[in-house]
This record gives structure tokens, sequence and C-alpha cells, in this order.
């Protein structure tokens, strides 16, 4: 297996990453978030039992492979610390497993109630988040007045900067969105409570990956949302407020483009979204009803209904150059089963579309558009239990066959089944 690893999702998220990067840690020596916050939620099922992670890195079931959340991430203390007991209440040595990095901005509760105030009453332009706070935590850092990790290990400091943080959040909260003001003690006893379960936790992550990386030990740096829901990239203003993109490790786990051997894209067989925005191939039909059904597509974080439609190659291609994508890992094949016919995005009718905002992704352009389809044979049986590609149903080969074609990558893995264990692999060197 190549030595460092970023694993992202291709679509609007929920693509079956945490299920990837699970499969994948068995031999590593670190698993790294770098970007997003609890926000994301990603699912491992192994034996039957399911584990729900919002925070931790998906690698932390394995023994050899160190958690480790990097600099890029923005922490929810609350949210952090009850994710780890209910890992340690399952037998998971989170002491020895995770790692913090000191420079982590933190999501308090001026956070969360900007992103309410926001969301309550921001009509036709909602952007639907997960109202964890993500987008204010995000915008405190690049002003630069987060409280950082390494600040609650200074009380009098932290508390300080709390009660300026909150003053110059409640301001607006009050006077601008007409909210209530948000009273910083709770946060002060929070953050005490932090500094005591962090302290044998947070850690300098820059150094530490570097130094596996020296020892050559394999890294697996695991991407939350998805490349659609980039800042930069993705349907803005309808994103998230973070690089989701394979780039984003370099500066939120401080791991450059020269030191990254393996960009791995996650794709759904079919696309989903949660929230709102653009969604150019999404159905209101039986169809959509059947892959919402079969595909059980309800937010890991929020329980929210996700919208559902055919795979947009278009998008994927997209998703494919922005991110230099090496090898595809194509998840949830198996809600497919049973279709008699199956739909792909090959291209984007622009006609009557305003030139200017022509070629960007960005959401006012994929409002605009509508997708042209080419539609595939489906096929009846149940690919579940299939363990090699050439065993599958031709039809089902087929598309597979025609994905690499419309991506031009390769197809490195099939996912069939939300088991650790129910999966395809088609390139033994990814996952030797
Ligand atoms: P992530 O955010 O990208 O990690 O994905 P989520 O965990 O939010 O959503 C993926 C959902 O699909 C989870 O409920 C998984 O257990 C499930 N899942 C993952 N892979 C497969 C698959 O191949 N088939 C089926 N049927 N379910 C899958
Ligand atoms: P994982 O890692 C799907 C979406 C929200 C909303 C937008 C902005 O599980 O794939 P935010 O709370 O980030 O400010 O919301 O981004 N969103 C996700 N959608 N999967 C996720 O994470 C998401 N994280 C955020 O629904 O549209
Ligand atoms: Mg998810």
């Amino acid at each position: 297996m190549a030595r460092s690893v970023v694993i992202v999702g291709l679509q609007w998220g929920d693509e079956g990453k945490g299920k990837v990067v699970d499969l994948m840690s068995r031999d590593a020596l670190a698993v790294v978030r770098f970007q997003g916050g609890d926000n994301a939620g990603h699912t491992l099922v192994v034996e039957g039992q399911k584990t729900v992670l919002h925070l931790v890195p998906s690698g932390i079931l394995h023994e050899s492979a160190l958690s480790v959340i990097a600099h890029g991430v923005v922490v929810a203390p609350d949210s952090l610390m009850s994710e780890c007991r209910m890992l340690e209440g399952r037998g998971i040595p989170i002491r020895e497993r995770l790692r913090v990095s000191m420079e982590c901005p933190l999501v308090l509760a001026c956070h969360k109630a900007l992103d309410a105030a926001r969301e309550s009453h921001s009509g036709g332009e909602k952007i639907g988040t997960t109202l964890r706070g993500i987008g204010p935590a995000y915008e405190d850092k690049v002003a630069r007045r987060s409280v950082r990790v390494s600040d609650v290990f200074d009380a009098k400091l932290c508390e300080s900067k709390i009660d300026e943080l909150f003053e110059y959040h409640n301001h607006a909260l009050v006077n601008y969105h007409q909210a209530d003001a948000v009273d910083p003690a709770a946060t002060k006893s929070l953050l005490a409570e932090f500094a005591e379960f962090l302290e044998p936790l947070a850690c300098d992550t820059v150094a530490m990956l570097h130094q596996i990386r020296r020892d050559e030990g394999t890294i697996l740096f695991e991407g939350a949302q998805g490349t659609m829901l980039d800042v930069d990239v993705g349907t803005y203003p309808f994103v998230t407020s973070s690089n989701t993109v394979a780039g984003g490790v370099a500066t939120g786990a401080g791991v450059g483009p020269r030191h990254i051997d393996q960009v791995l894209g996650v794709v759904k067989a079919y696309a989903t979204r949660v929230g709102n925005g653009p969604f150019p191939t999404e159905l209101f039909d039986s169809d959509g009803r059947r892959l919402a059904d079969h595909g059980n597509e309800f937010g890991a974080t929020t329980g929210r209904p996700r919208r559902c439609g055919w795979l947009d190659a278009v998008a994927l291609k997209h998703a494919i150059q922005v991110n230099s994508v090496s090898k595809l890992f194509l998840t949830k094949f198996d809600v497919l089963d049973g279709f008699d016919r199956i739909r792909i995005a090959v291209d984007y009718d622009e006609s009557g579309i305003n030139r200017r905002i022509v070629n960007s992704f960005d959401g006012e352009y994929l409002s605009q558009v509508k997708p042209v389809y080419e539609d595939m044979p489906g096929w009846s049986e149940s690919t579940a239990h299939v363990r090699s590609r050439d065993r599958l149903p031709a039809e089902a080969r087929a598309y597979i066959d025609r994905l690499e074609e419309l991506a031009e990558v390769e197809v490195a893995g099939i996912s069939t089944g939300a088991e650790r264990d129910s999966m395809i692999c088609c390139d033994s060197e990814i996952f030797a």
C-alpha cells in the first residue's frame, strides 16, 4: 500500500468514507482528520455493531493506528468528550489511540448560537447547515480570534479569551439577530473539564506525523464532507466552511503535496445531498424513493432525509480533477440492485445560461444546468455477497466499465454492503 493515502468524498458527503477508511486502517500507523468538525458523521459497521463517528478518525477501532485530529479540524469540546466516552464504554483505549493538535480552534456555544440564528432567518438563502457552529468557528479562525486547544491549559488566559469572544458575538446575536445572548459561564467550566481530558492527548501533531512518515509508516488522511461541499470548488454558497479536497491535507495536517502518494476518491454509485443547494440529478419520483429506501439515506449527524439522484459524471469529473484522484472506490453498489434502468448524467445542457458563469461549479451555475443522461440496463441479482468483480452480473460490470471510461480513473474497490468485509477488491496493491 502507498505510504500516505488521502481518502476524500467526491460528491456531497456521505459517500461511505468512514467504511473505506476503517477498511484501509488495518496496517496504518496513523489515521488523520484534517478539516471539518462534528458536522461529519462517519459510519462503521463491524460484525453487526454500528459505530457513528463525528470527530474521531475512522481508524479508531484498529489497535495499530493512532487516531489524529490535526489542526485543520475545528473541535467542539463537548462533542469530542462524549464521543470518547462512548468509545471508552466499548473498551477502546482512547488515551493510547487518540491525539489532538494543540492548534485546533474550538467550536463554542457562541458559534452554535450564531449558526442557529442565521439559519432561522436566512429565508431562501438558508444553507441547511448541521447547526454545529462550524461556519462561525472557521470565521473566527481566519479572523485570528479563536480559542485554541493550547489556550485551555492556561485557565486565566482562556477565561479572558472566552469573555472577549462572547462579548463580540453577543453583540451581533442580540443587536443584529434579535437572539438571546450566550452566557460564557458554562463554556468556562466546560473548558476547565476539557483541559483535564485533553492533557494526555494534546500534542504537536505535525511533528508526530512527519516522524511516522520518516519511519516509513502508512498514514491515511480521512476527508470529511465531500468535494461539492468544498468552500472554494464546491457549490458555493451552499457549501461547508472548509477545504474538503485533498489539498486540504497540506494546510490542515501540515503534510505537503510532495509527501502524498495516493489520492483515493470515494464515490457513491448514485448521488445524495443533505441540506440545501443545487443538485442537477435529484429525483422526485419512485426511483428516488427507492434509492432512499434501499440506501437508508438519512444523515448520520442530523438524521435528516438525504435527497437522492442518479450519479452525476460531470460533477464527478470536476471532483476527480480538483483532487488529483488516482483511484476510485465505488460504494453502495448493492443499492442499485433491482433497478430496470440505471442512469448516469454524462453532460449538462447549458442552453440559456449566462456565459459569464459557465465553467465553474458554483451554486448559481449548477442550479441552471439540466443533466443529459445515458441509460444503462440494470440487473435483478443481488450483489451483496459478490467478492470479485468478474462474478458481478454482466450489466453491473458494464456499469462500472462505463463509469471508469467516463471518469478516466480506475475503480480500486467496490463496496456492496455496510459491513466492513462487504467489498470487492479490484486492485490488490491498494489493500496490500
Ligand atoms: P461518510 O460520511 O462518507 O462516512 O458516510 P455515512 O456514514 O454518513 O453514510 C454512509 C451510509 O451508508 C452508512 O450508513 C454506511 O453504513 C452505509 N454504507 C456504506 N457503504 C455501504 C454499501 O456499500 N452498501 C450499503 N447498502 N450501505 C453502505
Ligand atoms: P460527512 O463527513 C453531508 C452539509 C450540510 C449543509 C452544508 C453546510 O458525514 O460526509 P455545515 O454544518 O458544515 O456548515 O453545513 O454542508 N454537510 C454535510 N453533508 N455529509 C457531511 O459530512 C456534511 N457536513 C456538512 O448539510 O448542507
Ligand atoms: Mg456522513
